[in-house]
C-alpha cells in the first residue's frame, strides 16, 4: 500500500519546522517513537530506574523480535548496541583473524570501519585489498570473485549504501560468492535499513549492522546487530561482562549462546524502547512502500538538480536510493549547506567516496572533496524538493 504522506507528516512534528534533507544523517523521529521514549523516561522519573525496566521487561525483549523480523533473522541473532560503529566493530574485533590473512573491502567502505580495519591490521598482520568498482561505480562481484580464488582471505566488508553516494551496492550478489567460498561476509547496513527492504537471507550474509537514526527514525544512541547464529560460537566478544558471560568454576566462564554476548549490561532502555518502536513503524508502513516513495523523492531531485546548469551530481550504481550527492560550480559544499540552513533546509556535506577517504593523508580529513548530500524520506514532499532546487538555480 502507498504511504500516506499527510498522515506520517501530521505524526513528525519537525515538518512544521524544518524541510528535512538530511535524513542520512539523523532523521526526524516520529511522534510515536519520541512518545515512547519520554514515557519510559517518565517511568523512571516516577518509580525508579530500574523497576521501571522491570515494568518494561516484556516490551523491551519484543524489540529484538522486532528487529529480527526488520532483516528476515531471529531474535537470539539480535545484539542492541548504542551506535552502528560499535555493533559492527563487536562482531569484527571478536573475529579470530589469523596472522597474514586478507580482507576485501569496497572502495566505498565505511570511513569509521576503514579505521578499525587498519588498527586490526596492524595487530594481526592482515592486508586489506579494497575491490575495483564496476563501470557503474559499485563494487565489482567479479574482482571480488577473482581475489576469493587467490585465497587466504579471512573476511569480505562490504557497505550497503555508502555514506556518500546514492548507489546501492549489489550486496546479494557479494554474498553469494562469499557463501560459495566459505568466507565471512560483513555487511555494514547502517544507511540502508529503514530505507529498503533488508533480508539476511537473501543478502547472504554473517553479520550486519544498523543504526537506528538515519532512516529507520529512531532515536540517537541506538543500533542492532545481526550475527548468524552458525558463526556466534566463532566471535568470542573482545569484552565481557556480567551480561555477556557468567563466571564458571574456580577460574573460568561461561559465555551466552546469543548474540547478546555482544551487549554490556548498562544501556539506555528508553532509547532502546524507541528504537522499537521505530522499526514497528517502519514494518507497519511497509519497507517496500518505503523504498518505492524514497526512490521515487531522490529521482526527482536528481533530475531537478541535473537540470541546473551550475550542478552536478555524483550518485553512481545501477539501482538508486534516498541519498543525492551533487556539488555546485563556484561554491563549497559548506557554502551550500549554510545557505539551505538559511531558508531552514537541512543537508550536509560529505566527502566523495572512497579512494578520496583511503587515500586521504592521514589526519587530515580535509583533503578529501566534499560534495553536498541531500538525503530524502518518505515524509518529504515535491514542494519541499522544489524548494530546494528553487535556491541552487
Ligand atoms: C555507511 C555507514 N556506516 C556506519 C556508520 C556509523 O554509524 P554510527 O554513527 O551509528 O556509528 C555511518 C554513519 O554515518 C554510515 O554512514
Amino acid at each position: 500500500m502507498a504511504i500516506d504522506v499527510q498522515a506520517v507528516r501530521r505524526q513528525t512534528r519537525g515538518v512544521q519546522n524544518v524541510t528535512h534533507l538530511n535524513n542520512a544523517g539523523s532523521s526526524l523521529v516520529s511522534r510515536p517513537v519520541a512518545e515512547t521514549v519520554m514515557g519510559h523516561l517518565r517511568r523512571e522519573e516516577d518509580i525508579g530506574g530500574y523497576e521501571a525496566a522491570e515494568e518494561a521487561a516484556d516490551r523491551l525483549d519484543n524489540v529484538y523480535s522486532s528487529v529480527a523480523r526488520l532483516i528476515g533473522a531471529q531474535p537470539n541473532e539480535i545484539a542492541l548496541a548504542e551506535s552502528g560503529s560499535r555493533a559492527w566493530g563487536a562482531a569484527v574485533y571478536s573475529f579470530p583473524f589469523g596472522a597474514g590473512t586478507r580482507v576485501l573491502i569496497g572502495r566505498t567502505e565505511y570511513s569509521g570501519n576503514v579505521v578499525a580495519l587498519r588498527q586490526l591490521a596492524r595487530r594481526h598482520d592482515l592486508e586489506i585489498v579494497v575491490l575495483r568498482d564496476d563501470p557503474y561505480g559499485q563494487v565489482d562481484v567479479g574482482h571480488l570473485q577473482r581475489e576469493l580464488e587467490r585465497g587466504n582471505v579471512a573476511m569480505v566488508a562490504l557497505t550497503h549504501v555508502p555514506m556518500a553516494n546514492g548507489l546501492v551496492n549489489p550486496a546479494a550478489d557479494v554474498g553469494r560468492v562469499c557463501r560459495a567460498a566459505g568466507v565471512m561476509f560483513v555487511l555494514d547496513a547502517c544507511q540502508s535499513v529503514g530505507q529498503m527492504p533488508v533480508d539476511v537471507e537473501s543478502l547472504g550474509c554473517d553479520v550486519l549492522a544498523g543504526t537506528g537514526r538515519k532512516f529507520l527514525r529512531g532515536p540517537r544512541g541506538t543500533a542492532f546487530l545481526y550475527v548468524r547464529a552458525s558463526v556466534l560460537e566463532q566471535l568470542e566478544p573482545v569484552m565481557l561482562d556480567g551480561h555477556s558471560a557468567v563466571p564458571s568454576g574456580a577460574n573460568g566462564f561461561e559465555i551466552r549462546g546469543d548474540a547478546r554476548r555482544f551487549e554490556s549490561w548498562e544501556t539506555g532502555v528508553a532509547g532502546r524502547l524507541g528504537l522499537g518502536r521505530a522499526v514497528d513503524y517502519a514494518l507497519s508502513l511497509g519497507l517496500d512502500a518505503v523504498q518505492e516513495r524514497v526512490a521515487w523523492l531522490a529521482d526527482l531531485l536528481r533530475n531537478a538538480l541535473s537540470a541546473v546548469p551550475a550542478v552536478t551530481v555524483h550518485d553512481g550504481g545501477l539501482t538508486r536510493c534516498g541519498i543525492v550527492t551533487f556539488s555546485v560550480r563556484g561554491s563549497d559544499a559548506g557554502t551550500v549547506r549554510a545557505k539551505l540552513a538559511h531558508h531552514r533546509i537541512n543537508v550536509s556535506v560529505a566527502p566523495l567516496p572512497l579512494d578520496e577517504v583511503i587515500s586521504v593523508p592521514a589526519g587530515n580529513p580535509d583533503a578529501a572533496v566534499m560534495v553536498v548530500r541531500a538525503s530524502v524520506h518518505y515524509y518529504n514532499t515535491e514542494a519541499e524538493i522544489q524548494r530546494l532546487v528553487r535556491l541552487l538555480g
